[in-house]
């Protein structure tokens, strides 16, 4: 579970991203967050993931005070948290296979371990066979699949993907969503940023709208706008 209780965030005097956001999503919900750009999206993502401190307030991931959290328990938060940049961050120089081990090797896995963590992953984000490609040879379709498969191979509870379609077209857009889908389905939470009307209106999950750093409306089943 996901718990934002009156929640502030200032960048300084003049830039504050978020007013007072109170917000709960249950275990294994999908949302969709949406809103014009600047409107606070990736500053509540950033929140949940204790990559930013609230400047008021606090975020709950289950029984953990995010904010609260010390740094040696951050690995653990990101374990069940995991989080899809919209700018992939792969590293250019590892391969997929390292990439994704990239995620496991902080949690303390032996090689065979990891081996069938990955397999199992490059299956579900459908990159079966790709393990030894490098970021370069790579679409930005598979790119995205591989940070999925990244954000996803510690068995995090919950994804955060921040516009996880932003520079893809409609068919790998889908293709994406579908496996973001999948994900959720097997049990974990998804919250997704995303500015993508046909994706948003065709789900039909609980969309929360943001507008200059408040919630403007939080509605099950609906639609982008
Ligand atoms: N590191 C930062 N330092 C200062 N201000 C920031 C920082 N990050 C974000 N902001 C400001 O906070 C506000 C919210 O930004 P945020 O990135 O959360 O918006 P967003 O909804 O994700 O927008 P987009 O759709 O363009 O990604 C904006 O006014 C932005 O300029
Ligand atoms: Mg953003």
């Amino acid at each position: 579970m996901i718990v934002f209780n009156d929640v502030s965030k200032k960048y300084s005097a003049n830039v504050v991203a978020l007013h007072e956001i109170n917000l709960t999503i249950s275990d294994g919900e999908f949302v969709f967050l949406v809103g014009s750009s600047g409107a606070g999206k990736t500053t509540m993502l950033r929140l949940v993931f204790g990559d930013l401190i609230p400047t008021k307030g606090s975020v709950f991931v289950d029984d953990w005070e995010v904010n609260k959290l010390k740094s040696n328990l951050i690995p653990l938060l990101r374990r069940k948290v995991g989080f899809v940049f919209q700018d992939f961050k792969l590293l250019s120089d590892r391969t997929v296979y390292e990439n994704i081990a990239v995620a496991l090797e902080i949690l303390g896995r032996t090689k065979k371990e990891m081996d069938k963590r990955i397999n199992e992953v490059l299956e579900i984000v459908s990159l079966v066979g790709k393990a030894n490609y490098f970021p370069r040879q790579m679409s930005w379709g598979e790119q995205q699949r591989v940070a999925i498969g990244r954000a996803i191979a510690g068995e995090a509870k919950i994804l955060l993907a921040d516009e996880p379609t932003g520079n893809l077209d409609p068919k790998t857009s889908w293709e994406i969503l579908k496996i973001i889908d999948k994900i959720n389905k097997d049990g974990t939470s998804v919250i997704m940023a995303t500015h993508n009307v046909d994706i948003v209106d065709s789900m039909k999950k609980r969309v929360i709208e943001i507008y200059n750093g408040r919630i403007v409306r939080d509605e099950k089943k609906s639609k982008y706008s």
